[in-house]
């Protein structure tokens, strides 16, 4: 495990893009294995955790091919996948664990899916329920809710109507894609919309699905069929360069090709509310996407109160959300934001010990945290857990804090944004 040290910086410039959609990669190869014919995605983000869903697939006899930017996979429709010849290995990521559980529910095969040390930990009693209730035979190994998770093959599912206690991408996306193989329609009904990725590309390839509100439904029956893909850059990546250019007090900086799909844009409509100078041109589609260019330029912030139906819209935004609150004027307090705790690592008490290890003055609630920002950071430890999004977070939160800041794991950005460090060198001074 790499340490790294971070200095603070006072000037920020350059136009940059940041790599691929996570969310959308991850999708991008688990339908276009189950699609008919070639998909090619462009723009793929080429993090361990994408390579973790390419590894499962590969394990399961789809031929996935690498050529430069692109991922060009041979789907082999629905029924195409082979038994894995072991555990399938998700490694940190628990889009490929919840996901792909969906589909092998629904495999004439048995399988095993399990991941290192953090997702063995990470809760699974959310997506065990419904594919249990849809006729999945699906448990968890040590029956703790947990991975791994033993699915026994050659069961029929049923379409049912689940309404998800949590708004979760990932258990909406698990249900849908067992419903792809269900008798039946199914329905998904969540208290908050989470992102919609996977609505936007199941009807892309051919899906029958509707949407009202919180409400999608999948009538299953039709093919799908393999499509390109052009992926836009993460806006969960561009965030901390957003945050970077807010923060460090002078120049102005530029990221290019940003999705902003309203499901995951909750961030941008946050940071203008506090005051930031964020501009956003050359709104276009990219394969059913929103995707602009956003710039930013150093703002005097002032806190805010999040909450409530945007919590999902900025989810994986909140760390370095709750880093720029701590360098606003004022209090900013996050709500309803629970999720935070079963994430990568439990990142609403990674927040608050590494903030105030800093300086800063943050009191921890059971769904969220309440931020007393304006007081100067200084540099110190920061305990990442292995957490991609806290050592991000926290680099930023370098850029602005006095003395030096150690981040006590560098090598876990490469979960989604290999490159992260030298990207920000180059553009600050
Ligand atoms: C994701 C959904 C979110 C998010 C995660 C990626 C997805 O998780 O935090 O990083 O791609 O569906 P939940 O569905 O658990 O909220």
């Amino acid at each position: 495990m790499n340490t790294i040290d971070i200095l603070k910086k006072s000037n920020i410039n350059g136009v940059i893009t940041v790599p691929g959609d996570k969310s959308i990669s991850h999708r991008g190869v688990m339908l276009g294995a189950i699609s008919k014919g070639q998909t090619r995605l462009s723009g793929f983000l080429d993090g361990a955790d994408c390579a973790a869903t390419i590894d499962c697939f590969r394990q399961m006899g789809i031929k996935i091919e690498k050529e430069a930017e692109n991922v060009i996979i041979h789907g082999k429709g629905l029924n195409g996948l082979c038994a894995p010849n072991g555990t399938l290995d998700v490694k940190n990521s628990g889009t490929t664990l919840r996901l792909l559980s969906g589909i092998l529910s629904a495999m004439p095969f048995s399988s095993v899916i399990s991941g290192d040390a953090s997702i063995q930990k990470r809760p699974m009693k959310r997506i065990i329920d419904p594919l249990t209730k849809m006729g999945a035979g699906i448990h968890s190994e040590n029956d703790n809710n947990c991975a791994p998770l033993i699915i026994d093959g050659g069961k029929e599912l049923n379409g049912i109507t689940w309404n998800s206690p949590v708004a979760s991408a990932q258990v909406k996306s698990c249900i849908l894609f067992a419903g792809l193989y269900a008798n039946g329609d199914t329905t998904v009904v969540e208290p908050s919309l989470s992102r919609d990725h996977s609505e936007r590309m199941l009807k892309a390839l051919g899906a029958d699905i509707t949407t009202d509100g919180n409400t999608v439904t999948l009538h299953p029956g039709n093919m799908l069929n393999a499509s390109d893909i052009h992926i836009p850059g993460d806006i969960s990546s561009a965030a901390y360069f957003i945050a970077a250019g807010l923060l460090v007090p002078h120049g102005q900086l530029t990221i290019q090709n940003v999705n902003i799909n309203p499901t995951r844009a909750g961030i941008i409509t946050v940071l203008k509310e506090m005051g930031a100078n964020l501009t956003i041109e050359n709104k276009r589609l990219v394969s059913g996407e929103e995707t602009a260019d956003i710039t930013v330029s150093h703002s005097n912030l002032h806190g805010t109160v999040i909450s409530g139906d945007i919590i999902p819209a900025l989810i994986d935004e909140l760390p370095v959300i709750a880093v720029l609150s701590a360098f606003a004027e004022g209090t900013t307090t996050i709500r309803d934001a629970s999720e935070l705790k079963v994430k990568e690592s439990d990142r609403i008490s990674l927040i608050t010990d590494n903030l105030t290890n800093m300086g800063a003055d943050v009191t921890p609630c059971d769904d969220g945290m309440i931020i007393h920002g304006g007081k100067p950071l200084r540099g110190g430890l920061i305990r990442t857990a292995s957490d991609h999004r806290i050592a991000m977070s926290f680099a930023i939160a370098a850029l602005g804090a006095e003395g030096v800041t150690t981040l006590d794991n560098s090598d876990c950005v490469n979960i989604s944004f290999p490159g992260f460090f030298e990207q920000i060198n180059s553009i600050t001074s």
